[in-house]
């Protein structure tokens, strides 16, 4: 690559690196410019054409020798597939992807979950651009301060979906109407949260047309992207270099335009489009969602939706070691016939033994709703036995309504069957918690 800035720029080699190639395809000189992590692109439309829509992301490709990755150094793993687990019919779509972690030297146990680098939505990044009035070439600073044009540091560094002070104080100091900078005086010193509530950058840039910031300026208060966490639905015993996700996708309506959940959307629908794309991943260990060390201690699974993922991990562990303590599972989703997240792999485990229980609750399938903690109360007297005979409770998936509820279904069949008052049913509970044979990963 010819040599462009002089030896005394102010630049550190890895910034000198980048503006070198990029003054260099600039001018013409006939080199590719560097990718974001300081490697050749073999796709130099990437960094500096003009905005194809979606542009197709450069392959990411493993560093050598093999670093011990981790969030400050993720792993770019290669996608192996993302599959529909929602039939035509279902009002969700929830995706079952799948990780190669193969050169990465990354461990996991079933219980963990892994962190995920998405990037934004390209359309989303495009429109940012025009209301900025900026082309996507501008260099600006990340969050990790490289020097990269506008449109990747909007697609990989900075939160775009969320609007933070610094921005609003930015946006009021350039405003050029009066009335538009005191309504952003006013949102950035929190006096109209209820406005800002749902509104990504977008919104808030076209709402406000008098603001004049410059691209590099505005990208400077924005938030940097933050890893999503997804719990693993894999056993590292039964799938060595794979790690497996169960991805509910994130979409919904609000302010009159269709909005993306940003890691969701990217797995279901951007990785897709760039075959051999790669997802920058780190191992994120939870200690506290842990199969029991005893192989014969029998464990019951509550799982609703995406809730079944680390189940999937911790059934085929079980059956991986060869644990001859029982399992049982409680599922839960809106319909039997397109939301039976893994339907064929339980029925085969129920089948041959290494489900001891699987009890269902299809919540639409019927006019009241059934949920899992109405099968755990059905079911409550050979919970409370299990629960007798030791076993370990786990719940996982939604923290706002369900694991709630699943708690106090877990007090009441501590009332019904194990005859205890409301006191004496909350120090068994928290007896429970204490020893860790009732463990959550709500989110
Ligand atoms: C330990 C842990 C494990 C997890 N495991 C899983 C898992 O196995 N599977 C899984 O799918 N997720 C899991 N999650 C959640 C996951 O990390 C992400 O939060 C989720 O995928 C959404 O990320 P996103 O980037 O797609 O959406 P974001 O861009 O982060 O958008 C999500 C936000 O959109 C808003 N929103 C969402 N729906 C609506 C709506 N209908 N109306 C208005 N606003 C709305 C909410 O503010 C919400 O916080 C887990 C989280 C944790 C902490
Ligand atoms: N933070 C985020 O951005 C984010 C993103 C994605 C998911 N999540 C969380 O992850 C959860 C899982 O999502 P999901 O779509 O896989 O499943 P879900 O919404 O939890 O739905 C699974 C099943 O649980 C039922 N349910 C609803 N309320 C319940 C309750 N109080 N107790 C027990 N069951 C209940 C649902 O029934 P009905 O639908 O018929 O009521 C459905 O049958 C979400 O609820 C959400 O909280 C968070």
């Amino acid at each position: 690559m010819p040599q462009i800035l002089p030896e005394n720029a102010p630049f550190s080699p890895q910034q000198r690196a980048w503006l070198d190639g990029f003054l260099s395809g600039a001018l013409g000189l006939g080199s590719s410019p560097p990718t974001t992590n300081g490697a050749h692109s073999p796709a130099p439309q990437l960094v500096n054409s003009p905005p194809p829509a979606p542009a197709p992301l450069a392959p990411i490709e493993p560093r050598k020798p093999t670093p011990i990755y981790n969030r400050d150094d993720p792993f770019p793993a290669r996608v192996l597939h993302v599959r529909a687990l929602c039939g035509e019919d279902s009002a969700k779509d929830v995706r079952a992807v799948a990780l190669d972690l193969t050169g990465s030297a990354l461990t996991y146990e079933a219980g963990d979950a892994l962190g995920l680098y998405p990037e934004n939505d390209h359309e989303l990044v495009e429109h940012i651009l025009e209301a900025l009035g900026a082309t996507g070439e501008e260099p600006v600073v990340t969050p990790e301060s490289r020097i990269v044009p506008a449109r990747i540091a909007l697609l990989r560094g900075y939160d775009i979906t969320r609007v933070g002070e610094d921005l609003l104080h930015l946006l009021a100091e350039t405003a050029h109407d009066e009335s538009e900078a005191a309504q952003l005086k006013e949102l950035a010193e929190g006096d109209a949260l209820d406005w800002l509530s749902g509104r990504d950058v977008l919104d808030v840039l076209r709402h406000f047309p008098s603001v004049s910031a410059a691209p590099d300026e505005t990208l400077a208060a924005l938030m940097p992207l933050q890893p999503r966490l997804y719990s693993i639905a894999s056993s590292q015993l039964a799938f060595p270099t794979e790690v497996h996700l169960t991805i509910g996708v994130v979409r919904y309506h609000a302010n009159e335009r269709q909005r993306k959940g940003v890691a969701s959307t990217f797995l279901a629908e951007r990785v897709e489009l760039v075959p051999g794309q790669r997802v920058s991943v780190f191992v994120h260990p939870s200690p506290g969602f842990r199969l029991p060390a005893d192989g014969h201690t029998p464990i019951i699974m509550v799982g609703p939706g995406t809730g079944i993922a680390p189940f999937r991990a911790f059934l085929q562990e079980r059956g991986a070691t060869g644990a001859t303590g029982k399992n049982w599972l409680f599922f839960g989703d809106q319909h039997a016939h397109c939301d039976f997240l893994y339907r064929e792999e339980l029925e085969e485990w129920l089948q041959n033994g290494s489900l001891a229980r699987l009890d269902t609750a299809f919540s639409r399938d019927q006019d009241e709703k059934i949920y899992v903690q109405t099968r755990m109360i059905e079911h409550g007297a050979q919970l409370w036995d299990w629960l007798e005979d030791g076993a370990h409770f786990y719940v996982c998936g939604d923290a706002k309504r369900m694991a709630k509820d699943v708690d106090n279904a877990l007090h009441h069949i501590a009332r019904q069957h194990g005859g205890m008052d409301e006191a004496g049913a909350k120090t068994y509970v928290q007896s429970l918690v204490k020893s860790k044979r009732y463990q959550r990963d709500v989110y």
